[in-house]
């Protein structure tokens, strides 16, 4: 029923706490064994103390009930307490593996991946697995040493009756798989309605200013329907586990039934005792409520492997290794020769040859969808599937060691990374040893001036995706960033597209100066930034169409003649 692999994968993630487990384990069989000696017993307190009426075996029995009702707390509170902590352990082990994973992919995983199926498999299966494991040890264990020593008390008092007993087992198992896999059919689907409802409200709460300028009726309309189906499969739902429930219940009083009517014979005619009986019956109570129990496991293990294989997927993401020299800076030139660039079905560089000298300034310009962003992501290794060569002075790409590569490329883009932490270390991921005055340093020469009046300075915390802050503000730290990271090629992808042309021009005049010697590949719109370089290539479809001087493409009246024309008009 469960798959080898999925047995191998249980194993490898619980091994390491295995003395916890047989603590565990042991809280498993100490619970069972009481709960047979309960059913054992109970012969005792109808035959001794009821029909006997016996002071001394009451008081006996007493206490070993107590015993028992001890003995059963303890186990219940070791497998109830400690499968959940081994559980808990090993998922922290495992999302700590899943981070790393995620974080050190390669760049490529992210543009076949939804980042929502690798977060849905980082998350919800992670605590689907995390639940699965609990039922194999809660109840799924447990319940099987309960049904061995059960069946046990039930041979001992009576095996003919036993017999009879266990012809029923199979009707009552059918039952409950029959309306169990309905009922888990329409919670699956009462599950996905549940989970249409909550995207939807989020979409709505995060678009708010969006959706109150566009017309409510749809929205209503397409509610409507969702909050509908949900109340349809909730309604269905109950339904199904009424009928379930209540099956379970009918083919339990068929077989109580049998046992009573079969069992008064036997009484009557003298070959069994009352405590016999009532210690068998109690037997089976105990023993139904188990195999319901181990059942409901058995669903819920069927979801094991489809569970494990999509948490492997993740596991196993390929990463980037750190083979390959050092890249110390540039000493001479870059160089692109017949750089094509396909993924999937889309080219998006075609043959680009270029070359960029160290301490150039080279302009990048053309439409959007042209290939830009692309071109100059090779260098930070963000694209990696390319074809021809990229030479940094004379040494393929691919040959340097990609986090010495990033160590040296900086990147400025429209898309500016924030996350819900203080100002401080929204700062300190481009310099990690950066001190308070070198930060205060950056951000006044990124002229992000806003910063000095929040509350808390530094300390202040940013807030989900950076939300408190306007799209300039967010840019202006990310060129603090920048500055502060100080490296050795500077990439400036549409990088100032948010700020206004005054703050533009003095950031620009900073970087111009900070950065003087350094090489620099910047992307823009803005005729006025091209100014501070040395050359501008401008591209169309994956290519680059012309090349040359701002002046010198001015006069050539081409592509940037009339896109310079359209932009400072
Ligand atoms: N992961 C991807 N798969 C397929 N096509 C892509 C992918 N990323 C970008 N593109 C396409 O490649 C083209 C170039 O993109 P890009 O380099 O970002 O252009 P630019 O920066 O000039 O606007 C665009 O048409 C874009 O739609
Ligand atoms: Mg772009």
């Amino acid at each position: 029923m469960i798959e080898k692999k999925s047995i191998t994968f249980l194993y490898r993630t619980y091994k390491k706490h295995w003395p916890l487990l047989l603590l565990a384990l042991f809280g498993s069989i100490l619970e069972s064994a009481s709960m047979a000696g309960l059913a054992y017993l109970i012969k005792d307190v109808v035959d001794d103390v009821f029909v006997e009426k016996s002071y001394e075996k009451l008081i006996v029995i007493t206490s070993v009930l107590i015993g028992i009702a001890v003995g059963k707390q303890v186990g219940f509170f070791l497998k109830n307490y400690l499968y959940p902590v081994v559980i808990y352990r090993a998922l922290r082990e495992m999302r700590a593996k899943i981070y790393n994973r995620i974080l050190r992919a390669k760049p490529s995983v992210y543009r076949k991946e939804t980042s929502g199926d690798i977060i849905s498999r980082a998350t919800t299966d992670v605590e689907r697995f995390g639940e699965i494991s609990s039922t194999i040890g809660t109840n799924i264990i447990t319940e099987t040493f309960t049904v061995i020593g059960i069946i046990g008390v039930l041979l001992y008092r009576d095996w003919k009756m036993f017999m009879i007993f266990a012809f029923t087992v199979p009707v009552l198992a059918f039952a409950l798989q029959y309306f169990g896999e309905k009922r888990k059919k329409y919670s699956k689907r009462l599950q996905e309605s549940f989970s249409q409802y909550i995207q939807h409200l989020n979409q709505i709460v995060s678009g708010i200013e969006v959706v109150k300028l566009f017309h409510e009726k749809v929205f209503f309309r397409y509610f409507n329907r969702i909050n509908s189906d949900l109340f349809k499969r909730q309604k269905k739902n109950r339904f199904y586990e009424t009928v379930y429930l209540s099956s379970v219940e009918i083919v339990a009083y068929i077989a109580t039934a049998g046992i009573i009517f079969y069992g008064g014979i036997r009484i009557i005619k003298g070959e069994i005792t009352a405590g016999d009986f009532f210690s068998f019956l109690g037997g089976v109570l105990i023993l139904v409520n188990s195999l319901q129990t181990l059942q409901r496991g058995a669903i819920n293990l069927k979801a094991l492997t489809p569970v494990v294989e999509r948490i492997k997927y993740v596991l196993n993401l390929p990463v980037e290794d750190d083979k390959g020299k050092d890249f110390k800076g540039l000493k001479e030139s870059i160089r692109y020769k017949n750089v094509t660039v396909k993924i999937g079905e889309s080219v998006l560089l075609k043959n680009i040859n270029l070359k960029i000298k160290k301490g150039e300034k080279l302009g990048i310009v053309g439409a959007t969808g042209s290939g830009k962003s692309t071109l100059v992501k090779i260098l930070p290794a963000l694209i990696t599937e390319y074809t021809g060569e990229v030479l940094i002075d004379n040494v393929e790409l691919r040959g340097y060691s990609v986090f010495s590569l990033r160590e040296k490329v900086g990147m400025v883009s429209q898309e500016v990374f924030i996350f819900n932490d203080t100002l401080r270390n929204n700062l300190l991921i481009a310099k990690p040893d950066a001190t308070d005055e070198e930060l205060i340093q950056a951000l006044k020469k990124a002229k992000a001036d806003f910063v000095f009046r929040l509350e808390n300075g530094l300390d202040t915390v940013l807030g989900e995706k950076g939300s408190r802050l306007s799209g300039g503000e967010r840019q202006r730290i990310s060129i603090a960033r920048i500055f502060l990271k100080n490296p050795d090629i500077i990439i400036f992808d549409e990088a100032t597209s948010a700020l206004d042309v005054e703050t533009e021009e003095y950031i620009m005049e900073e970087i111009g100066k900070y950065f003087k010697d350094k090489t620099a590949l910047i992307i823009t719109h803005r005729l006025k930034l091209l100014e501070i370089t040395d050359r501008i290539v401008v591209m169309e479809n994956g290519k680059i169409i012309e090349e040359g001087t701002k002046e010198e493409l001015i006069k050539k009246k081409g592509v940037f003649y009339r896109f310079s024309v359209i932009s400072s008009s």
